[in-house]
């Protein structure tokens, strides 16, 4: 039962002490975040696996992308744990290093070698991973003069790179690609999509000569299915409402929204906002949920209640809390994520490039 599993995780908890630290990213399940050590979005978490460094083990209740992070940056004796190896990303899956290497191989035809700088010292692209990939892509970036990004310091992180490179290979997610690249005035026609079942991503040449963002084609399935009908729905039942969406949805919506931001903005816009606002938010289902209950001085409702939980981040049951936290108090570490070392180095420098990036 829900209280039995609540119990073994207390004790296990309690006997651990200060050997496990508990990481939980704001998508989880409540019976999950409350026993989170720390909560927050991506780049917090990734902030938080580097500064635990007397934690024997890191469990990760997010998903992997997520947990191969915090082993590529917590201490070489820590372990990092995510209790059901299931919860993946499929926007993550969308990007597997072979096909990053023949997109790059391709773009090394069109633009020549990629370490020649022009007059003004700049190479001909620079990669840029979100955080949801693969460490394989993380330290693809690393090896070739790239950085990783979240959803919170996008903006910082393409200015870096648009001081280093005359332009951008952005993967896995088109969409925070796009919106990020459009807030910054790139125009649209200079960000083209790359598609590896099409020689040179089905683009002439033409257009990759002019191009600024080449945008790979991922996306969140979550995300994806916010709709401009909601927004236009929930702006006419709540006169006034202020409607925020995450940068993960598709461009349409994020400019029908009010703002955009990462799960960590939409967190500090509902905290700094005056009693009695309305909010119609764009994001995950758990999340939106647990503001709404923490927040009972705002009306807050997500725009589609029914379409977007994020099926993998649920995968982390309580179940599954308390066996990895029991099974360490039995000296075996379960479920641990280990990044090969010859992808944790060079990964390991886009990653501390992402955290000098401030959101
Ligand atoms: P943030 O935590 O950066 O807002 O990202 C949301 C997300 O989709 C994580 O998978
Ligand atoms: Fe991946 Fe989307 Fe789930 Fe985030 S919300 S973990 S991007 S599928």
């Amino acid at each position: 039962s829900a209280e039995e599993l609540d119990a073994r995780i207390i004790a296990a908890k309690a006997a651990l002490g200060d050997r496990a630290v508990v990481l939980g990213h704001f998508y989880q399940r409540d019976e999950v975040i409350k026993y989170a050590d720390f909560v927050g979005d991506s780049f917090q978490l990734a902030n938080a696996a580097k500064s635990k460094p007397d934690a024997e083990a890191i469990i990760f209740c997010g998903v992997h992308f997520m947990a191969e992070t915090a082993d590529m940056l917590s201490g070489p004796d820590q372990k990092v744990i995510l209790p059901n190896l299931a919860a993946g990303c499929s926007m993550a899956d969308m990007a597997d290093i072979a096909s990053v290497e023949a997109c790059w191989a391709q773009l090394e035809e069109v633009y020549g070698p990629m370490d020649a700088v022009d007059a003004e010292g700049k190479v001909p692209v620079i990669p840029v991973t979100y955080m949801n990939s693969s460490a394989a892509l993380k330290g693809f970036c690393g090896e070739h003069g790239g950085i990783v990004c979240t959803s919170s310091n996008a903006k910082t992180v393409l200015e870096w790179a648009f001081q280093r490179g005359q332009r951008v290979l952005f993967f896995p997610d088109q969409h925070l690609g796009r919106n990020t690249a459009k807030a910054m005035g790139v125009p649209l026609e200079q960000m083209p999509m790359w598609s590896p079942r099409k020689p040179l991503g089905g683009n002439d040449p033409e257009s990759l000569e002019q191009a600024r963002v080449i945008l790979w084609h991922g996306f969140c399935s979550v995300h994806k299915r916010f709709s401009v009908a909601q927004i236009d729905k929930a702006r006419a039942e709540f006169p006034g409402v202020r409607v925020i969406v995450h940068p993960e949805c598709p461009m349409p919506v994020v400019d029908a929204a009010d703002e955009a931001g990462s799960t960590d903005y939409i967190v500090k816009a509902i905290q700094a906002a005056p009693a009695g606002s309305t909010f119609a938010i764009g994001t995950e289902i758990n999340l939106v949920n647990r503001l709404a209950a923490e927040y009972p001085e705002h009306t807050i409702f997500c725009l589609d209640p029914v379409i977007c939980p994020c099926s993998t981040m649920y995968r982390i049951h309580p179940g599954y809390l308390a066996w990895v936290l029991e099974a360490l108090l039995e000296g075996e570490v379960q479920n641990q994520i280990t990044v090969p070392e010859q992808v944790t180095v060079p990964a390991r420098i886009a990653l501390e490039r992402m955290l000098a990036a401030k959101p």
